[in-house]
């Protein structure tokens, strides 16, 4: 029966008693997505450009992943729902994949598999959040699902520095100096997104006997463990789990760069049990069974992504890797409002400091990215949006022809809005150029 259209209700009656949670929107204010989406509300694309980076050249997977996936669809057994802590399976082969130079050995029931790091990150954080003024220290510049959840979950979040010029290791002594007696845990990203470095041993070990010292557990993400292009060796922090606790997270999500699959872990380095004497275990347990599993095919898929992946194809992508930060530092010649301190030896990022002093009419960091999406469909993430003002950092897992494409854009953008030379103070700072030139 037609309506009279008395019935239809109205927005602004005063009859709904019910609103939306202002408590999301104050964790979700502070995600990356947030605020690189937010740039493109303002956006006219107009430049009939394409927009940059694509998913179109990114670094493919390999095919021995693509068919361990096909295999579990086709196999008929990964179509129930899977227990909350994971397939047997799958904790097993993540146990033997973190293995290797471990002294204390994870057994499958330390691994917890999860959707993707991001999943591990929340349940992690859920499950200290017990103590109501419980505190973490997180690194400045950092990646900000850990500020996001960390806010979520009634966490205070603190900031301990990483040293651009101590090749971005942890300043140890703000750390020191930002805990106290309600510091559940500090958070350690290695390799390093944004900063592209690997620490070392040593440093490691400092980290660890700081921990101690504050008696906090120390929560590891992996998940670049298999983009290392650099010299240096990366060390999984589990190796000093018997100084402290440790949760390392990790996924698939970057060395197979497959980020959509959505599957990844948490491993539970402790064999002094200090985490179960404290309860942390059974909420982590709890909280799983709380959450969706994460897809029953990929569980049943990632042994066989994990055990057999050639060892080169991660070469092969790292090499490439390797190239693009020399391409990238031969572009950046040209283009002296940016400058990287140290090239990156991981990841897939380039993390440049911006100077704005020559440019005309950019008042920051994101007034310099959200112009650039505007005029040139070139996407750089704010380093505010990380921590970290008056920084940015551009991606570059990419093939050479979209990154050639991709400087090409940021020189245009640079000649547009370079300040004329007149305007450059005499015995001003060295300009950028000179200091890129410096560190090449
Ligand atoms: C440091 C760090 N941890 C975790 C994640 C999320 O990983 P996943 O896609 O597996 O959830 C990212 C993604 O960029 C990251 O940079």
């Amino acid at each position: 029966m037609a309506s009279n259209g008395n019935d239809n209700c109205k927005a602004n009656d005063s009859v709904w008693q019910f609103k939306g949670n202002g408590a999301t929107s104050d964790a979700a204010a502070v995600t990356l997505r947030k605020l690189v989406f937010g740039m493109f509300k303002n956006c006219k694309f107009n430049n009939g450009k394409t927009i940059l980076p694509s998913t179109t050249h990114s670094f493919k997977t390999c095919p021995e992943a693509e068919e361990a996936v096909a295999a579990a669809v086709r196999s008929g057994m990964a179509n129930s729902y899977a227990p909350s802590p994971g397939i047997f399976n799958a904790r097993r082969a993540v146990a033997d994949y973190l293995n290797g130079e471990l002294p204390t050995k994870l057994r499958p029931e330390d691994v917890y598999i999860t959707g993707g790091c991001n999943q591990a990150i929340e349940i992690v954080i859920d499950s200290l959040a017990g103590n109501p003024a419980a505190n973490i220290l997180l690194p400045n510049p950092g990646y900000p699902h850990y500020d996001a959840r960390a806010i979520y979950s009634g966490v205070e979040v603190r900031k301990y520095d990483l040293l651009p010029e101590r090749d971005f290791e942890i300043d140890l002594d703000a750390l020191e100096a930002a805990a106290d007696k309600n510091t559940a845990a500090l958070v350690l990203i290695n390799p390093n997104n944004p900063c592209g470095n690997v620490y070392t041993y040593d440093h490691l070990k400092k980290v660890a006997k700081m921990a101690r010292k504050l008696g906090i557990v120390v929560i590891s993400d992996e998940v670049y463990d298999q983009v290392v292009y650099g010299e240096r060796p990366f060390v999984p922090m589990g190796i000093f789990a018997s100084i402290a606790p440790v949760i390392t997270l990790g996924s698939i999500s970057k060395g197979w760069v497959v980020p959509g699959w959505r599957i990844g872990w948490m491993a539970i380095n402790d064999s002094n049990g200090i985490l179960k004497q404290a309860g942390v275990i059974q909420s982590i347990e709890d909280c799983l069974d709380l959450t969706p599993q994460p897809s029953f095919i990929l569980q049943e898929a990632l042994p066989e992504i994990l055990e057999k992946t050639p060892k080169e194809y991660f070469a092969k992508k790292n090499k490439a890797m390797k190239r693009n930060v020399e391409l990238s530092f031969e572009r950046l010649r040209d283009i002296p409002c940016l400058f990287c301190p140290k090239k990156p030896e991981s990841c897939s990022y380039l993390w440049l400091r911006l100077d704005t002093s020559v440019l005309d009419n950019i008042e920051n960091d994101l007034d310099f990215c959200t112009k650039l999406v505007s005029e040139e469909s070139l996407v750089l993430v704010p380093g505010v949006a990380l921590g970290a003002k008056n920084w940015v950092r551009i991606s570059i897992g990419t093939e050479e022809s979209e990154l050639q494409e991709t400087y090409d854009r940021l020189k245009s953008f640079y000649d547009r809005h370079a300040i004329s030379k007149e305007a450059i103070k005499p015995n001003g700072h060295p300009t950028v150029n000179q200091r890129v030139v410096a560190v090449i």
